[in-house]
């Protein structure tokens, strides 16, 4: 039934942080455990991120840190959890488990999530009696579609899976249940011998990969859905609308119908994990020269030119590990204030700029 490829794990992960921070303290990997019958195990009530920090000349620089820890207190805000967390905190916490990690470059994946209350257990779906706990791990991650796809690109389909619906599950979120349709989306396209599938909104129109925003190039035009076609607010999708600015490509935010997919000049999906991947075919059918084209590579070009750090950002894009003030060694709460306003500072110089970007991708 499945092709034997299907069953192999989507990319390596050669290092994992031997450390996980916890709720203010930093624990062992091996004691990151939760109780089987935590709220969220059996009714998904989680919320994540995932965020790359890239090697750098300057050491591991963390890309779109408040970006994605904002990401991060929105999502929560939907599912009204409630929590202490800080964004000054869960950025200077994600700083610290990297200098700690002593990793040049990593995966960073913050989730909140409904665990129990052991004393005082709650089974119902009722999330309200459950406690909020918070996570933050990092490994180390490839190429999430493969290193050849950056330049060859991936054959995708579109998924008979449709998106999430807004009044639904909101895809505004980056919500754990989220991903069992992404799963479906995946599962499909992978069992089929695509890389990825695409899937449509409740009216039928593209909204995006199973974890990636997707964008069309056509008559030297970019075209990418907007919100309302049920889409993740990408943070890299923001990136490439900014990096399009920049190289004074036009760019437009528009419904997209499944059949200008096989019409575009070029494809690419973005992401956290799939960075700029070029897509060369869809549904079997070829798309421009089946290979990178030449709007994707130097959209490409200049973002992989800014998380490499050899490239000014349009913003604080990158938060360098080994430049924000470090913590004394002892774990616990005292040390965060102190890190937190540092990592705070840094980014606020040019606060007006990243609190402009969040407000834009919500609004939109
Ligand atoms: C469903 C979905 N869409 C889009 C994206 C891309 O978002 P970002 O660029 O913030 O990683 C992701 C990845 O997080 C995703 O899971």
């Amino acid at each position: 039934m499945f092709a034997d490829d299907v069953r192999k794990k989507d990319v390596k992960t050669p290092t994992i942080a031997k450390e996980v921070w916890h709720d203010g303290q930093f624990i062992e990997w091996n004691d990151a455990r939760v109780h089987v019958m935590s709220h969220v195990l059996h009714y998904g009530s989680s919320v994540f991120e995932g965020i790359r920090c890239y090697k750098t000349q300057r050491g591991p620089a963390v890309f779109r840190l408040r970006e994605h820890m904002q990401r991060l207190l929105n999502s929560a805000k939907i599912y009204r959890m409630e929590h202490p967390r800080q964004l000054d905190e869960l950025c200077g916490a994600a700083v610290e488990l990297v200098a700690r990690s002593g990793l040049q470059q990593c995966y960073l994946r913050p989730i909140m999530f409904r665990s129990l209350d052991e004393e005082h257990p709650a089974f119902g779906v009722n999330p309200f009696p459950n406690p909020m706990t918070c996570y933050i791990g990092a490994w180390d991650w490839g190429k999430y579609l493969g290193e050849a796809a950056i330049e060859q690109g991936v054959d995708v389909c579109v998924s008979s899976w449709q998106r999430l619906t807004p009044n639904s599950m909101p895809a505004m979120a980056k919500a754990g249940a989220n991903y069992m349709n992404s799963q479906l989306i995946k599962m499909e396209a992978l069992t089929n011998g695509y890389a990825e599938g695409i899937a449509l909104d409740d009216r039928g129109y593209v909204s995006e990969g199973s974890g990636e925003n997707i964008f069309l190039v056509h008559d030297g035009k970019v075209v990418t859905p907007p919100l309302a076609s049920s889409i993740l607010p990408g943070i890299t999708r923001d990136s490439v609308i900014q990096i399009c600015r920049e190289l004074e490509i036009p760019l437009v935010e528009s419904a997209i119908q499944r059949a200008a997919l096989y019409l575009a000049d070029e494809l690419f999906f973005t992401g956290t994990a799939a960075e700029v991947t070029p897509i060369r075919s869809v549904d079997r059918i070829q798309i421009g020269e089946a290979k990178r084209g030449p709007v994707t590579e130097r959209i490409q070009k200049v973002f992989f030119g800014i998380t490499s750090g050899e490239r000014p950002a349009p913003g604080p894009w990158l938060t360098y590990v080994n430049e924000s003030k470090t913590a004394p060694a002892e774990t616990g709460n005292g040390f965060r204030a102190e890190q937190s306003r540092e990592v705070g500072k840094a980014a606020s110089s040019n606060a007006s700029d990243t609190r402009d970007s969040i407000h834009v991708t919500l609004t939109e």
